[in-house]
C-alpha cells in the first residue's frame, strides 16, 4: 500500500491533479482515449477546481462514474451533477465523453444493468469481460465505505456483477455503484481522503484486522503500484507506519 501524506488538502489536490496530468499523457502516447471512472462527495471538488486547470487534450478523456445517488440528474445530490459543475463545464471536453449513471429508471436495478450495458458498449467488451479502467478515483467515508459499498450491505452483489444498486437506510436511498470485481481491474486506483474525521477509518482500512464487511474499503486490492492514497496530515494521523 502506497500512501502520500500532504501537509494539507490544498498541496494533496495540487499533486493529485499533476499526477493526472503525468499519467494522462503518458497513457495517450500508448492509447487514443483515457478512461477515467470518478467518485462524489466532497472531497473530489477541490480536486476538480484544480484538475479543471491542467492542460489536457480533455477531447482524448472519456468519464465515467464510480457510483451515484439515486436521485434525478439536476438534483445538487447527484454525484454527476456536482461533477459538471466543478468539472466538466469548466474543460472543453465532449459531452458524449462523459457517461452518467442512469437515475431515471424505476428500478434502481434496472439503472445497474443498463449502466453494465453503457460499459460494456463504451469498452468495447464482450458481456463476460470487464472493462478496465486507467484511473480510478474513490474517496472513503468515516465509516470505511468507499464509492457505494456500505458497511454490512451484505454485499449486495455477486462477484460477476460490475454495477448493483443497494438501498442504504442510513440515507434512505438508493445507491448505484460499481463493484470491487470492476474497480479492482482498473491499472490505476487512487483514494483520496481528509480530514481529521476520516483517520479512524483510514487507520483501519489500511492497518486494521481484515474485516470488509465492517470497512468495505478493504475490498480494494492494495497491491503496491496500483492503488496510492492520497491523504493529508489530519487524515494520516493515527497511521502507524
Ligand atoms: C459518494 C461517494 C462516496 C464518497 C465517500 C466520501 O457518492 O458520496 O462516491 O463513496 O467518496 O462517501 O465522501 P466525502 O468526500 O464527501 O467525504
Amino acid at each position: 500500500m502506497a500512501a502520500l501524506i500532504f501537509a494539507d488538502s490544498e498541496d494533496l489536490f495540487q499533486a493529485a491533479a499533476k499526477d493526472f496530468a503525468d499519467k494522462a499523457m503518458g497513457l495517450l502516447s500508448k492509447k487514443k482515449l483515457l478512461n477515467i471512472a470518478l467518485s462524489g462527495g466532497s472531497t473530489p471538488k477541490d480536486f476538480f477546481k484544480v484538475l479543471a486547470q491542467q492542460k489536457i487534450p480533455w477531447e482524448k478523456v472519456r468519464f465515467f462514474f464510480v457510483d451515484e445517488r439515486y436521485v434525478p440528474g439536476d438534483n445538487p445530490e447527484n454525484n454527476y451533477h456536482m461533477a459538471d459543475q466543478y468539472l466538466f463545464s469548466k474543460i472543453s471536453i465532449p459531452r458524449e465523453n462523459i457517461y452518467p449513471i442512469p437515475t431515471e429508471f424505476k428500478d434502481p436495478e434496472e439503472a445497474a444493468r443498463e449502466y453494465e450495458l453503457i460499459l460494456h458498449k463504451a469498452f468495447g467488451v464482450k458481456s463476460h469481460e470487464i472493462p478496465k479502467f486507467d484511473i480510478i478515483y474513490l474517496g472513503l467515508g468515516d465509516d470505511g465505505h468507499t464509492a457505494s459499498l456500505m458497511p454490512f450491505n451484505k454485499l449486495i452483489f455477486k462477484k460477476h456483477q460490475l454495477v448493483a444498486a443497494d438501498w442504504v437506510s442510513k440515507l434512505n436511498m438508493y445507491r448505484i455503484t460499481l463493484t470491487p470485481t470492476i474497480i479492482n481491474h482498473s491499472d490505476n486506483i487512487i483514494f483520496m481522503a481528509t480530514g481529521a474525521n476520516k483517520a479512524p477509518a483510514v487507520s483501519a482500512v489500511l492497518e486494521g484486522k481484515y474485516e470488509p464487511d465492517q470497512y468495505p474499503a478493504q475490498l480494494i486490492d492494495h497491491t503496491q503500484g496500483k492503488t496510492i492514497w492520497y491523504l493529508d496530515q489530519a487524515a494520516a494521523n493515527l497511521i502507524k507506519d
